[in-house]
C-alpha cells in the first residue's frame, strides 16, 4: 500500500513539470466497446468470409425433405447461360447441386420432381413492394406504410407496420415472388427504413420470422460485433408525391433532405474526430459517450455506405437534385424507382456520387401524373443499351406483383435483352440489394429459392409449377396445364428500334397518330383474316392456307388470295403496300372500364372531364334541374395519348361512362380512339351506349341497402326528369343498364331485383355486371338469367373487402374466371381500371386464352374483346368494322405487332 501512494506520488512529483502536455490518460471501462464501436463503423456491409461455405441456410426449416429436381432446363441466372436436362438437389435450405446428381450427392430421405425439361429460374426478386404494409384486401386497420407526421423519418422501420394477413403473399408466390423489398410509401421525402422479407408463413408467424438478413438493429440500438454486418435499406422520395401531402413544393423538399442529411452529417463528423482520438489514446479528449442519436443513426449509415437507398424519383428536375444532394453529402442513390424520365437523362444519372443508379421500372403503366407522362415502354431497353441496370418493380399493390414477371415479359417485347429481362426480376434486384451471394442464381450454395414455369419464362402467361422458398415447396396441390412446344422457347419479339428512336427525338412524347392515311392498300404474305359477325371467324387468305394478299379500298376488303389473283390492284402504281410477313388482318378491339377519353392525366384535374355529382351524397345544383344525368359524350376529348397507344395496339373503339365517385354514373358513350376529334367521320359510334350506376360499399356510399332501394325505386318508374326516363328505358330494355359491383352478394341480389321488378312491373331489363371478381360464385345463376359480365381486372386481385373473393386460376385453382363464367354461357368481356391499361388489352385477351390451356380459342378469346363488349355495353351497331393489320404473326403472338388499322367509318387504312 505505502508503496504503491509513494509511488504515485512520486510520479507526480517527477512528471509534474510537464504535466498538461503528457499523455496520462483516463481510459474508460467500456474503452474497449468503444474501439469495437469505432471499428464497426468503418465496415461495410457484406456476408462473412466464409458464407460460401455454409452447409445450412439460417432459414432453414428442420424437417423439411429434400427435393431432387431432375430434367429441368435451368436458366442460372444473368449471363451464366442455362442448363439443360440438369438436376437441382436442394437439401436444408439451399441448392446442394446443379447439373448431374449422382448417388453419392444424394441424402438418405428426398422428394423428387421430374421436371420433364420445365424451365427453372431463380425466384422472383420485387425490389419494391408494399405487400403488408398496404393490405389487400384494403383495410383502413392496416394502411401503414405510410407516416404523415412529417417529411423526414429515417428512424421509421417498414417492419413496424408489416400486415402477416395480406391475401397477396400468398397470390405473389403463386406467380413466383419468394422475395421483396418492403418500401415505405412515398408520402414522405425520407420514408424510412425497408426491409427484406421472403414471402412464405412462418411457424412464428410473425413479421420479424420472414426478413431476410437483419440488420444488427433489429434487436439493439447498438452495433453487436459478434453478428455479421449487414445492409439496411431506406427509402427516399421526391417529385409530386411528398411535395403535396405537407403542401411542399419540390424546392422544400430539396431543403428538408438537406437539413436531415446536415444533421447527420454533423453527428458523423463527430464520430469519426471522436474515434480518431481514441484509437490515437486520446482519452482525455472525448466525453465518456460516444456520439449517437438512435433518432439519426440510420441516416448515419447511410453517410458510411452501409445503407441501400432506393429513391422514388421521375424526372429530370428532381433526379438533378438528387444528384447534387449525393454529391454534397457524398452518399450513393443504389436505384431510381419509377423514373420515367431517365432513359432522357443517362449523362445526368452519371453524375450521381459512387457510381450511377440502376433504374427500377413499370412496363407499360404511365401517364397517371405529370411526372410520369414521359414514360415510355422503350425505356428498359434504352436505358440497358446506356449500360444501365435495369429493374422491373411492381410497387405492389399499385401492379400485383403476382404478375411481376409479366413487366418483364413486356420489356422483353418491347426489346429488352432476354437474359437482362429475366435478371431484371432475379439476379439484378438481389444484386443490387446486397444478397447477390444467397440469391438471384440458381447454383449451388445459394438459398433454395427457385420456380419450375409451365412455360419459357418470358413467354406470356408463364405460370408456376412449384415454387420453393428456403427449400420449401409452396404450392401445396399446383394445378398446371401441359403449354404447347412453341411456349418453351425464347419468344420472338418485334424490331422497335425506329419507335424507341422516336421516343428519344420527341423527348418522350412522340407523335401517336397514324404517320399516313391511305385510301388504297395491298397487305402481303398474310396468313388468315378473322371476321366479324356476331362471332368471330377465321379464314385462310389462299385456298390452301399459304401466304397470300389482301387488297382494301376505301375501307373494304376487295381482293383476297394470291398474289396473282389481284393482279389488277397490285399494277396501279399508287397503291401502297405493307409486307406483314406471315401476319393477320383481325378486328379491332374495343375497351371499357377506365375513363378513357375523359382523363389525360388522371392526377392533374385540368387534363379531364372531372367527377359528377353524387346525389346520395351531396346536393346537386338546382340550376341543373331535378333529375339531371350526366352523358360522357360531353366531356369527350380525343388524342389522348392513352387513347392513341390503345389505337395503336388495336384498340380501335372504347366505350366510357361519366366518371363519378357514387351510385349515379351516367350514360356512356361509344367512340373511336384513332379520331382526331368528335367531328371526324366515324369518331362517336353511338352517343348514347349504356346507362350505369355504381354499388359501392359503405366507406364511399350511404348503405348499400340504400342504394339497391333507390335502385329498384328508379326502376319502378319513380324516378324524376332524365333520371327517370333513362332508368324508366332500362326497365324497358330499351337500354343497357351495366352495374358496376365486385362483390357476389350484390350480384345475387341484383338478380333477384330484375327478377322481381320482371313480375310487378313487367320489365325486361338487360343487365351487365361490370367489375365481378366474385362473379364466378354465381356462374349457374348469371348464364340462367342471362346476364353478362365485364371483368374489370382481367387477372383478378383481391383489392378490397366486397371484391376480396376471387377466383385466382392457376396454379391455385384449377379453372380461371374466365372459363368458369364461359362454362355456364355467361357473356365475358376483358375491361380495364386505368386508362393506361387499355394498350394492353390484345395481352389480357392472349393471356385469358393461354389460362385456358386450349380450350379458348384466339377468336373465342378476341370476342372477349370485342364483339361480347359490344353486346354487353348496348353498341351493337353495324358498322363497318375496323379490321387491324398484325405484322410478323399471328394476333395475340408475341412475334407480331400492329403495323396499320383498315378504319370501315372513315373509310381508308391508318398507316402507323
Ligand atoms: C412430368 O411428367 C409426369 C408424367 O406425365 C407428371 O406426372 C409430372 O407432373 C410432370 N412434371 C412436371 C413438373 O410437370
Ligand atoms: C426431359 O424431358 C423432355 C420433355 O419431356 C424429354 O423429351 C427428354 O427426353 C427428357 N430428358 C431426359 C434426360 O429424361
Ligand atoms: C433478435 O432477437 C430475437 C429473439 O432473441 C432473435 O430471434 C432474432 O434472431 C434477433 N435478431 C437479430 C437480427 O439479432
Ligand atoms: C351452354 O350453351 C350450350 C349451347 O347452347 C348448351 O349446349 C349447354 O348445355 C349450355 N351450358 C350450360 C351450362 O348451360
Amino acid at each position: 500500500m505505502i508503496c504503491i501512494s509513494l509511488f504515485f506520488f512520486a510520479s507526480l512529483y517527477v512528471f509534474r513539470p510537464s504535466f498538461n502536455h503528457v499523455n496520462l490518460h483516463r481510459r474508460p471501462l467500456h474503452a474497449e466497446q468503444l474501439l469495437q464501436t469505432c471499428a464497426d463503423i468503418k465496415l461495410i456491409p457484406g456476408p462473412p468470409s466464409d458464407f460460401s461455405k455454409r452447409t445450412e441456410s439460417d432459414r432453414w426449416v428442420p424437417g423439411t425433405r429434400a427435393t431432387l429436381i431432375v430434367n429441368a432446363t435451368v436458366w442460372v441466372g444473368r449471363s451464366e447461360g442455362t442448363y439443360e436436362s440438369a438436376d437441382i438437389l436442394i437439401d436444408r435450405g439451399l441448392i446442394v447441386k446443379v447439373g448431374h446428381v449422382v448417388a453419392g450427392d444424394l441424402p438418405k430421405k428426398y422428394d423428387v420432381i421430374n421436371a420433364n425439361g420445365s424451365w427453372v429460374t431463380p425466384g422472383i426478386f420485387d425490389m419494391h413492394s408494399h405487400i403488408g404494409v398496404y393490405s389487400s384486401p384494403e383495410l383502413r386497420g392496416a394502411q401503414d406504410g405510410n407516416s404523415l407526421v412529417g417529411p423526414i423519418n429515417p428512424w421509421l422501420r417498414s417492419l413496424d407496420g408489416l400486415n402477416t394477413h395480406d391475401d397477396s403473399y400468398r397470390l405473389s408466390i403463386a406467380g413466383g415472388v419468394t422475395t421483396s423489398l418492403i418500401l415505405p410509401g412515398s408520402a414522405d421525402a425520407i420514408g424510412g427504413q425497408a426491409y427484406v422479407i421472403k414471402l412464405r408463413s412462418t411457424a412464428e408467424r410473425s413479421p420479424s420470422s420472414m426478413l431476410l438478413e437483419p440488420p444488427f438493429t433489429m434487436n439493439s440500438s447498438a452495433s453487436d460485433p459478434l453478428l455479421p454486418h449487414r445492409w439496411r435499406h431506406m427509402k427516399h422520395a421526391c417529385g409530386e408525391n411528398p411535395s403535396r401531402v405537407y403542401g411542399y413544393s419540390r424546392m422544400d423538399t430539396q431543403w428538408s433532405f438537406r437539413q436531415a442529411y446536415n444533421e447527420a452529417r454533423k453527428i458523423k463528423k463527430k464520430q469519426d474526430e471522436y474515434c480518431e482520438k481514441i484509437e490515437a489514446g486520446l482519452w482525455n479528449d472525448v466525453p465518456n459517450d460516444f456520439p449517437y442519436s438512435l433518432q439519426w443513426e440510420a441516416l448515419v449509415d447511410v453517410l458510411r455506405g452501409k445503407v441501400k437507398v432506393n429513391n422514388h424519383c421521375y424526372e429530370a428536375v428532381d433526379f438533378d437534385q438528387q444528384i447534387r444532394l449525393t454529391n454534397e453529402f457524398k452518399f450513393s442513390i443504389v436505384a431510381f424507382h419509377h423514373a420515367h424520365e431517365a432513359y432522357l437523362v443517362p449523362d445526368l444519372l452519371k453524375k450521381m456520387y459512387g457510381k450511377p443508379p440502376a433504374i427500377a421500372l413499370f412496363a407499360t403503366n404511365g401517364r397517371y401524373k405529370r411526372e410520369a407522362y414521359r414514360g415510355s415502354e422503350f425505356a428498359p431497353r434504352i436505358l440497358s443499351d446506356a449500360g444501365f441496370q435495369v429493374v422491373m418493380k411492381s410497387d405492389h399493390p399499385v401492379l400485383d406483383s403476382r404478375f411481376l414477371l409479366y413487366e418483364a415479359q413486356q420489356a422483353h417485347y418491347y426489346g429488352l435483352d432476354h437474359d437482362l429481362a429475366l435478371a431484371s426480376v432475379t439476379t439484378t434486384p438481389a444484386e443490387l440489394q446486397g444478397f447477390g451471394h444467397r440469391l438471384g442464381y440458381v447454383k449451388a450454395g445459394y438459398d433454395a429459392d427457385i420456380v419450375i414455369w409451365d412455360s419459357h419464362p418470358l413467354a406470356l402467361g408463364a405460370t408456376p409449377k412449384q415454387v420453393f422458398i428456403d427449400g420449401i415447396p409452396q404450392l401445396e396441390k399446383p394445378y398446371t396445364t401441359e403449354k404447347p412446344s412453341g411456349f418453351q422457347v425464347e419468344p420472338k419479339v418485334p424490331n422497335f428500334d425506329k419507335e424507341a428512336e422516336a421516343a428519344l427525338e420527341y423527348d418522350g412524347l412522340p407523335p401517336l397518330l397514324p404517320s399516313k392515311e391511305t385510301k388504297s392498300l395491298a397487305f402481303l404474305n398474310v396468313r388468315k383474316i378473322y371476321e366479324k359477325d356476331t362471332a368471330i371467324r377465321s379464314q385462310f387468305v389462299t385456298e390452301n392456307g399459304q401466304l397470300g394478299t389482301v387488297v382494301v379500298v376505301d375501307g373494304h376488303i376487295v381482293c383476297k388470295g394470291l398474289e396473282t389473283q389481284c393482279g389488277q390492284f397490285m399494277d396501279d402504281p399508287k397503291i401502297e403496300k405493307i409486307d406483314l410477313e406471315d401476319g393477320v388482318l383481325a378486328p379491332g378491339m374495343l375497351t371499357f372500364g377506365a375513363p378513357i377519353g375523359l382523363v389525360e392525366i388522371d392526377q392533374e384535374a385540368s387534363t379531364k372531364d372531372g367527377v359528377g355529382f353524387a346525389p346520395l351524397k351531396q346536393p346537386v345544383p338546382s340550376i341543373l334541374g331535378s333529375g339531371f344525368l350526366p352523358k360522357a359524350v360531353d366531356g369527350l376529348q380525343f388524342r389522348g395519348r392513352d387513347t392513341l397507344l390503345a389505337f395503336r395496339n388495336g384498340v380501335t373503339k372504347a366505350v366510357v361512362a361519366p366518371v363519378h365517385s357514387g351510385f349515379l354514373g351516367g350514360l356512356s358513350v361509344a367512340f373511336s380512339t384513332g379520331s382526331v376529334s368528335r367531328l371526324a367521320k366515324g369518331a362517336i359510334v353511338k352517343d348514347i351506349a349504356a346507362l350505369h350506376v355504381t354499388i359501392v360499399d359503405s366507406s364511399k356510399q350511404p348503405s348499400v341497402s340504400t342504394q339497391i332501394g333507390l335502385l329498384r325505386d328508379l326502376l319502378s318508374g319513380n324516378g324524376e326528369g332524365p333520371i327517370g326516363d333513362y332508368f324508366s328505358k332500362a326497365a324497358e330494355g330499351k337500354i343497357r343498364l351495366v352495374a358496376h359491383t365486385q362483390n357476389s352478394d350484390v350480384i345475387a341480389t341484383l338478380l333477384d331485383l330484375i327478377d322481381e321488378l320482371a313480375q310487378s312491373v313487367d320489365a325486361k331489363i338487360k343487365l351487365t355486371i361490370a367489375g365481378g371478381a366474385e362473379a364466378h360464385h354465381l356462374a349457374e345463376e348469371l348464364g340462367q338469367a342471362g346476364v353478362g359480365v365485364i371483368l374489370t381486372r382481367p387477372r383478378p386481385f383481391p383489392t378490397n373487402w366486397p371484391g376480396k373473393d376471387i377466383l385466382p386460376g392457376l396454379p391455385l385453382s384449377s379453372e380461371g374466371q374466365v372459363t368458369r363464367l364461359l362454362a355456364h354461357n355467361v357473356t365475358v368481356g376483358l375491361g380495364i381500371e386505368e386508362s393506361w391499361q387499355a394498350r394492353n388489352l390484345w395481352f389480357d385477351a392472349a393471356w385469358a386464352a393461354i389460362e385456358a390451356g386450349g380450350n379458348l380459342d384466339k377468336e373465342t378469346a378476341l370476342g372477349l374483346v370485342s364483339t361480347n363488349l359490344e353486346t354487353l355495353l348496348g353498341v351493337d351497331v353495324q358498322t363497318q368494322p375496323d379490321l387491324v393489320a398484325w405484322k410478323g404473326g399471328d394476333v395475340f403472338d408475341l412475334s407480331s405487332k400492329v403495323v396499320a388499322i383498315v378504319s370501315g367509318a372513315k373509310g381508308l387504312v391508318d398507316i402507323l
